[in-house]
């Protein structure tokens, strides 16, 4: 079974919609109303597909009683039914000080095709494609996935180039890193645009190292599936984590979950730039009318494409 076609440009309207909501509030410096931009447009154009979608992946769990949180139903309710991971604004803190690479994301699964992940933290490896499978570990450490990859790649160590997340956690693998003489390009927030730039004809990084956010890691795992490339992660939980962890249906915390442990059959994945960045270019303001950028995956139709559309204020 997969995806009908059909569904792709209602995917992309509706994050391209999401964009546009959360371009106005670019460089005002309010993480929480970009997102909101995000959210509320998100919603209502989902709310109009014919579907039966549930989020699996979203702004938050059943209690905190979000927008878009995990269980909610959304479409007509009548048509197919979906899975659905959206992150309306990744990068909040990129729009509020309008700096790059902040996007309106989603990926779409049939039921029962994208893991539940709660809203923690995941460890996370990924690297791209064209690699013997399953060839990281996160227990491996970082030294020994290092030589595999350099091994796998037929290229010397110091030639290899690392995305890490600038966080304090990071400071075992960034030291490790710097002594294998790794070249380490850091961002400052963005763990989806990190990851995927693994991939492309020519990419910026051959690995990404670093712990950011478990739904951010679904969310990356739906293109991977999709454009090839491989991911690793396991969730971060503490012991209320593990309890909201439980009520998602996840038994084993300590499981590393492979791209096939996350992702199963058709995928669709829409990523529209809000500021200009590495997946697409930001929301253009013509005076009255939009221009907007989509990076669009669809699995089944080995759909790789940008789009640009215009939409009137
Ligand atoms: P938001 O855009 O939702 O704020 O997330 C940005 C982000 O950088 C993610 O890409 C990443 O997974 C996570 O935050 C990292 O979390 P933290 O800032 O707590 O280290």
């Amino acid at each position: 079974m997969s995806i009908d076609k059909k569904f792709l440009n209602l995917f992309i309207k509706v994050t391209e919609k999401a964009a546009i909501g959360a371009s106005k509030f670019i460089g005002k410096k309010d993480k929480i109303a970009a997102d909101k931009g995000a959210v509320d447009p998100m919603r209502r154009e989902l709310n109009k597909i014919n579907m039966e979608g549930t989020v699996v992946i979203g702004e938050g769990e059943m209690d905190e009683a979000p927008m878009l949180y995990i269980g909610e139903k959304l479409g007509t309710l009548n048509g197919p039914k979906f899975d659905i991971a959206v992150d309306p604004l990744e990068g909040t803190k990129f729009t509020a000080n309008g700096e790059p690479n902040a996007f309106s994301v989603l990926a779409i699964s049939e039921r029962g095709g994208l893991l539940s992940a709660p809203d923690t933290y995941m460890e996370k490896i990924v690297i791209g494609s064209n690699l013997p499978k399953n060839l990281m570990d996160l227990d491996h450490g970082v030294e020994k996935n290092i030589k595999l990859l350099a091994e796998a790649k037929k290229i010397q160590i110091s030639d290899l180039k690392a995305c890490v997340l600038k966080r304090p956690r990071h400071d075992h693998i960034i030291k490790e890193l710097s002594r294998l003489n790794v070249t380490i390009n850091f961002i400052t927030d963005g763990d989806i645009a990190g990851a995927l730039s693994v991939i492309g004809e020519k990419p910026k990084n051959d690995i990404y190292y670093s712990t950011g956010g478990a739904p951010e890691g679904v969310v990356v795992a739906a293109a991977l599936s999709c454009y090839g490339g491989q991911i690793q992660g396991r969730l971060v939980l503490d012991d209320e984590e593990k309890i909201r962890a439980k009520k998602l249906g996840i038994t084993d915390f300590k499981k590393k979950y492979n791209i096939d442990d996350m992702i199963k059959g058709d995928v669709i994945f829409c990523a529209t730039g809000v500021t200009s960045g590495d997946l697409a270019n930001g929301v253009k303001d013509l005076g009255n009318e939009y221009e907007v950028n989509t990076f669009a995956l669809h699995k089944s139709q080995k759909l790789i494409k940008k789009f640009t559309n215009i939409y009137n204020k």
